[in-house]
């Protein structure tokens, strides 16, 4: 009997071990593809309460195998292939030294070569991410709890998601909010700010979907950055909350004091920040305020340079929250890096404060990304943070959503690919997901979005081409990955190149062409890798 019971009780664990094994070979990674729906202006990916794309992989660990991932304005989200480097052309690492004959290939038909060389290196990236403004608060207030999950999901998890890491929290309010506000409107002339007590309700319950997220999304490691754009009007030395205003000097104290109280009520709720910035956009209140209509403080750098060396530098620094890093800028790229320049003139100490210098994107067609490097390079100990960007913003625009906008992704894409090669270490988009308008925004300020919540019924989301434009770089380019050189030999093949912490290798590259064009992707260390790029797709490759 025993030796009969033995054989059984093996024979148990050998189908149980081959169940799982199969069961393994089954759940093999992969996506939900995207639900197309097509708009007279394009298409989009439709998430509701029951279904909704994501990203899932099984990472190539083989050396020489690659894993492919596309998005082409023809329709592809997220499509995946895989392939292999091969070592026959190896020898073409030899610099090609014979010129060849230009008549005999006509243009269009030679392949683009990208060559990577990770012997010259650049910044290490920390991550991507987006903001959690009260408009996006109010827009999943609306969602039905199970499509407001799969949003969360479709963001922040690592696995099914884009994987983003980074989160930028307005501290008060912003423009994408029902009305202006800030703490401690009521006393005015309180320098003590003794009605600043508990968190606003609209703070507790945008803490509680942050927690939500980060529970469903399962990533507890999401880094916050919170910034303020006005004080309370009694403040401010016009009194409101928009026009020219500067922080009445009677209460530069009062303003840092307020940063801290903030930190510890957000910290008391359970959102801990990894860093704060000294203010959105200081120029909007100097020189914007005849078509800046929302809440702002205006400063000039050397009196934003003055509050940060005697106030809130030293009075961060000897907080609880002395480890949270500090950013400054957080205006348009014009300002880089003269700001900093001029912030010590106001504080000789003034930018040894700070741990980062952040910039928004909206003058970035009209100023050149080597204003980023020579931020970079005066100060190389600072991280280069784009901490805004969003489209449909200028005058001759269509303010909103244009639903399924390929060219909008491509700026998207166009102008993340030119920060990253330029010195920028994080990049955060602006609102997570808005309305069919672009809004709520009480200034009538609409843009567009990388998911659109449909608001009326709260049963549908669409995810715009922009958000697998962002995917393409914060999913692949993780936490810690180091750029290296990438050379590609066409302008219409745009390219950069990481050294992940796994030891991988990503690259992530746009085909500006209208047609298709053929790759040929030549590292040094693996060999050649032959790929057919479509006319307008963006790819991610990734490889050990
Ligand atoms: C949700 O989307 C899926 C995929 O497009 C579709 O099959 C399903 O009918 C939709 N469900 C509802 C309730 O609209
Ligand atoms: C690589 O080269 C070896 C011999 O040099 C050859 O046997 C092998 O098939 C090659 N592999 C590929 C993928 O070309
Ligand atoms: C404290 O602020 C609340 C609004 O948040 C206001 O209703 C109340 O009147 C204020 N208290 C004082 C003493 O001003
Ligand atoms: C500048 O900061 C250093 C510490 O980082 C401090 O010792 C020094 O007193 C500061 N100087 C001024 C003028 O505040
Ligand atoms: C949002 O949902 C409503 C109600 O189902 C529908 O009429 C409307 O067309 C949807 N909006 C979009 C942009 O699809």
């Amino acid at each position: 009997m025993l030796p009969a019971v033995a054989g059984a009780a093996l024979n148990l664990i050998v189908v149980a071990l081959l169940y799982l094994i199969v069961a393994a070979k089954c759940s093999v990674a992969q996506s939900v593809p995207c639900a197309l729906r097509q708009y007279r202006t394009g298409s989009v990916c439709v998430c509701n309460v029951t279904y909704c794309d994501t990203l899932e992989f099984e990472e190539p660990i083989t050396v020489g195998e690659f894993l492919l991932v596309s998005s082409s304005r023809d329709g592809v989200r997220f499509g995946q292939s895989r392939g292999w480097f091969g070592n026959a052309s190896k020898a073409d690492f030899i610099p090609e030294v014979k010129p060849v004959p230009k008549q005999r290939f006509a243009r269009s038909t030679r392949p683009v070569t990208i060559q990577l060389n990770r012997r010259r290196m650049f910044q290490t990236v920390v991550g991507f991410g987006g903001a959690f403004t009260g408009a996006v608060s109010y827009n999943l207030g609306k969602l039905k709890p199970a499509l407001r999950k799969s949003l969360y999901r479709s963001y922040y998890s690592k696995t099914v998601g884009i994987g983003y890491n980074l989160m930028r929290i307005p501290i008060g309010g912003c423009d994408f909010d029902l009305k202006p506000w800030a703490y401690n409107e009521l006393p005015v002339d309180d320098p003590m700010l003794t009605n600043f007590t508990v968190l606003d309700e609209r703070d507790t319950s945008k803490i509680a979907q942050i927690q939500e997220l980060m529970d469903v999304a399962d990533n507890h490691d999401i880094k916050f950055m919170g910034a303020a754009w006005s004080p309370p009007r009694w403040m401010k030395s016009n009194n409101d909350w928009s026009g020219s205003s500067r922080l009445k000097a009677a209460y530069y104290q009062t303003w840092a004091d307020y940063h801290i109280k903030y930190l510890q009520l957000a910290k008391d709720a359970g959102l801990n920040y990894w860093a704060i910035s000294t203010g959105n956009e200081p120029m909007n209140a100097v020189i914007g305020f005849l078509f800046v209509r929302f809440m702002s403080l205006g400063w000039t750098a050397p009196s934003q340079g003055k509050w940060v060396g005697e106030h809130l530098g030293p009075t961060l620094k000897n907080s609880d929250f002395r480890n949270v890093k500090l950013f400054s800028g957080d205006d348009q790229r014009y300002t880089f890096p003269w700001w900093f320049s001029q912030m010590n003139q106001g504080h000789p100490n003034a930018t040894n404060y700070l741990d980062g210098l952040a910039v928004h994107w909206y003058w970035d067609g009209v100023t050149p990304p080597a204003l980023l490097d020579q931020a970079a390079h005066l100060y190389p100990d600072k991280l280069v943070f784009n901490t805004e960007a969003s489209l449909g913003d200028k005058p001759f625009q269509t303010h909103g959503p244009i639903l399924g906008s390929w060219d909008r992704a491509e700026s998207y894409i166009t102008y993340i690919l030119q920060d990253l090669q330029h010195s920028v270490h994080g990049w955060i988009d602006w609102n997570l997901l808005l309305n069919e308008i672009g809004g709520p925004n009480y200034a009538k300020n609409y843009v567009e979005s990388a998911v659109v919540v449909n608001a009326t019924s709260g049963k549908e989301a669409y995810k715009q081409p922009i958000f697998y434009g962002l995917g393409h770089f914060s999913r692949f380019i993780t936490e810690g990955s180091t750029r290296f050189e990438t050379i590609s030999s066409d302008s219409g093949v745009i390219v950069v190149g990481f050294t992940r912490p796994d030891q991988k290798t990503t690259l992530v590259f746009y085909n500006k062409k209208s047609s298709s064009c053929e790759v040929i992707i030549k590292d040094p260390e693996r060999g050649v890798a032959q790929l057919h790029l479509p006319p307008k797709s963006v790819h991610s490759i990734l490889y050990a």
